[in-house]
């Protein structure tokens, strides 16, 4: 398949966001290192969120101090708000991204405000962006299903995409918070949003909780899209989202891609090992069906 495809890799944040034990910065360090040198280049390394609400990235701005910064690697940061812009533009972030909701209730329980509050709110973050040349990506949570609401109208998945796009997102990732999408839904999606939005600008961050998320991205390949968000070891999770589990481990996304004769530029095995090691610190074994494999044999 001659197709350029890119990963987002979001382990080091949505990954770690959600977990209990809290891992050093030397564990995280050494999990952003590891995936640099298996060959990922777009890498979300933190966030720049409320503490209380969200312990476990409360030192973004230390790691992304400590982190190496080779050529073509770019680092990326959820920011919520003014003061996490900020935060992000000390730490040196390379591009940044905000985060909306198709649903209303998963708004309020995420970021503590409305639909449309949200957007006041990324209004100074667009100005400081803009001001310093900074790319801004845009995440539609809840765009195949809301943990508290259930099925969300897909023309407000339409409507938020559109309100991202004309606010200066560069892409929208329209996000499987809770995993719940099916590669049928996928392609009624994008049938409709792509009707009006240009398919390089929609990128898919699928959780895999029903074990969707590989079989989604090639309905999303199918339809055009190219640009796909995965975690190692297929570690993940949303405090704000009741069950939803891992992203669709990296591992997944490159072994299939590499089926496709999609080249990745991933070294398969020093990706596993990253996921191993993160996971080893967690104190658990991988989720990636693919590294268990490869230790397996
Ligand atoms: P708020 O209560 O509306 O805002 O929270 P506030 O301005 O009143 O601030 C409340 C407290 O937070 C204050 O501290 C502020 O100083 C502090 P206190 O006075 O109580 O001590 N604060 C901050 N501290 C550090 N950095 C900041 C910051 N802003 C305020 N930037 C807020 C609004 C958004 C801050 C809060 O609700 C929050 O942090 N929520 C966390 C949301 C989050 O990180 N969720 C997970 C990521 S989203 C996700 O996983 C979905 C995604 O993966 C896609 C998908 O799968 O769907 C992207
Ligand atoms: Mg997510």
């Amino acid at each position: 398949m001659n197709l350029e495809v890119k990963i987002v890799e979001v382990g080091p944040r949505d990954g770690l966001q959600n977990e209990t034990r809290s891992l050093s910065l030397a564990d995280k360090e050494r999990l952003v290192a590891g995936l640099v040198d298996a060959g990922l280049t777009e890498i979300e390394a933190g966030s720049f969120v409320s503490p209380k609400a969200v312990p476990q990235m409360a030192d973004s701005g230390p790691l992304l101090e400590r982190l190496p910064r080779p050529a073509g690697v770019r680092y990326r940061a959820l920011v919520p708000n003014r003061r996490g812009m900020e935060a992000a533009l000390a730490a040196k972030v390379d591009e940044v991204a905000i985060f909306a909701s198709a649903s209303e209730t998963f708004s309020q329980r995420n970021i503590n405000c409305s639909i449309a509050e949200s957007f006041a709110r990324f209004a100074p973050i667009m100005e400081m962006a803009g001001a310093e040349g900074l790319p801004v990506r845009g995440y539609l949570s809840c765009a195949f299903g809301c943990p508290y609401e259930g099925a969300v109208d897909i023309r407000a998945v339409a409507s938020v995409t559109a309100m991202l796009l004309e606010a200066g997102c560069y892409e929208v990732a329209v996000s499987d918070t809770i995993g719940i999408g099916t590669p049928g839904d996928v392609r009624r999606m994008l049938a409709d949003l792509l009707t009006d939005v240009p398919a390089a600008k929609i990128a898919l961050h699928l959780h895999d909780t029903r074990g969707q998320a590989l079989a989604n991205v090639l309905a999303g390949l199918d339809a055009g899209v190219t640009v796909f968000d995965s975690s190692v070891g297929g570690l993940g999770g949303c405090p704000y989202a009741p069950g939803a589990t891992g992203n669709l481990a990296t591992e997944e996304l490159v072994f299939m891609l590499e089926g496709l004769g999609v080249r990745t530029g991933i070294d398969i095995h020093k990706l596993a090992v990253a996921g191993e090691g993160i996971s080893r610190a967690l104190g658990r074994r991988t989720s990636s069906k693919v590294a268990a494999a490869m230790r397996a044999a």
